[in-house]
């Protein structure tokens, strides 16, 4: 493959906390390439909002702080530069949606005007051009009377239009990187269908690239073509997205993937993964998996398992897979 348009590197974003050092987001590595899209999967409390909004330099501050680490996009690494050169590159080259859009979209300006401003704010047009604009980028998020939501104010939009809105917003300004934060996730099923498809097939026809945030496996077999698994502030497997569904590796995403309810709907049995995520202040000293993990060795109670590299395209970081590791089982069979 070429080289990627985003390379995240050793990242920690960490919170200072009144019961210590939160390590949100713990050493996550991954690459973004041109015209892909990459979703980052884990269940709630992994450290995923985070680490897109590490990306956005956008983590809450004074009590969030990136720790270390290198994002590089086009070959600079976005920590070395100045507030206001990160300031020209937000909203224009790298845009972010969230999972709700009142909190980023503003109640008393009418759509046109929030779309015009996006666009206005990086000099990508003004007046005339940027009102004509503003009406074709709702036309092309699927918003069938494009000339009367342009009048509106947010709250009179149900929420799938107001989502589409939101996108309409974002890529106003053609960005390279699309950051989707659960962009369906309060949307009810159809809508989530349809604002998923509208994502797919934008992110195709402009050829950018995209990183899906989602608790939702099912989701990213819909969109994404490769896929991070995230537990506890770092990427425990890394996948094509085929490969991923098919053959699971890491002992959480079998987990994730057999509490599909997809799978309940096909006759299967449907399994919960008990617990939940510990809490960021006191990961556990071996594997952070290791509580919850039916596979559980002695080994992962002590030790962090480093990755191992299974093909050029496949990562996991899990002692049944590390050679070094004293008791190394063989590798997990195929689910049946
Ligand atoms: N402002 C904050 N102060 C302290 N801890 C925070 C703050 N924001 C997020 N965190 C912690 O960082 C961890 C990861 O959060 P987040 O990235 O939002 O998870 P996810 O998006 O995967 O659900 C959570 O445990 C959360 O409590
Ligand atoms: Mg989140």
């Amino acid at each position: 493959m070429h080289s990627p348009i985003l390379k995240v590197q050793n990242l920690h974003t960490w919170f200072e906390t009144p019961t210590g050092t939160a390590r949100a987001v713990d050493g996550v590595n991954f690459e973004l390439y041109q015209g892909e899209t990459l979703a980052i999967v884990g269940e709630s409390g992994s450290g995923k909002s985070i680490t897109a909004l590490s990306l956005m330099q956008l983590v809450p501050e004074p009590a969030g702080y990136i720790e270390k680490g290198s994002i590089f996009y086009k070959n600079r690494d976005l920590l070395d530069l100045t507030w206001e050169e990160m300031r020209a590159l937000r909203g224009k080259d790298i845009a972010m949606i969230f999972q709700e859009p009142m909190t980023s979209l503003n109640p008393v300006l009418t759509v046109e005007k929030q779309i015009v401003e996006a666009m206005q704010v990086h000099g990508t047009a003004t007046g005339a051009e940027a009102r004509k604009r503003a009406v074709d980028m709702l036309n092309k998020v699927g918003i069938r009377s494009p000339q009367q939501v342009v009048r509106q104010f947010p709250h009179e939009l149900s929420g799938g239009m107001r989502q589409r809105v939101m996108i309409a917003i974002a890529l106003s300004n053609n960005p390279q990187i699309l950051l989707a934060d659960e962009p369906t996730t309060a949307l009810d099923v159809t809508v989530q269908a349809q604002i998923l498809d509208l994502l797919a097939s934008l992110q195709k026809e402009l050829g950018m690239s995209m990183l899906l945030i989602t608790h939702d496996l099912g989701i990213v077999a819909r969109v994404a073509q490769r896929c991070c698994v995230m537990y506890a502030g770092q990427i425990v497997e890394e996948a094509p997205t085929s490969e991923l569904l098919k053959n699971p590796q890491h002992p959480y995403t079998r987990g994730l993937l057999a509490s599909l309810p997809s799978r309940a709907r096909r006759g299967q049995e449907l399994y919960t993964l008990e617990g939940v995520v510990p809490p960021p202040t006191r990961w556990p000293k071996g594997c952070r998996f290791a509580l919850r993990c039916p596979n559980r060795m002695d080994i992962c109670k002590n030790v962090l398992p480093g990755e191992t590299a299974l093909s050029p395209q496949r990562r996991v970081s899990c002692h049944l897979y590390n050679s070094d590791s004293a008791e190394a089982a063989v590798p997990l069979e195929n689910p049946s």
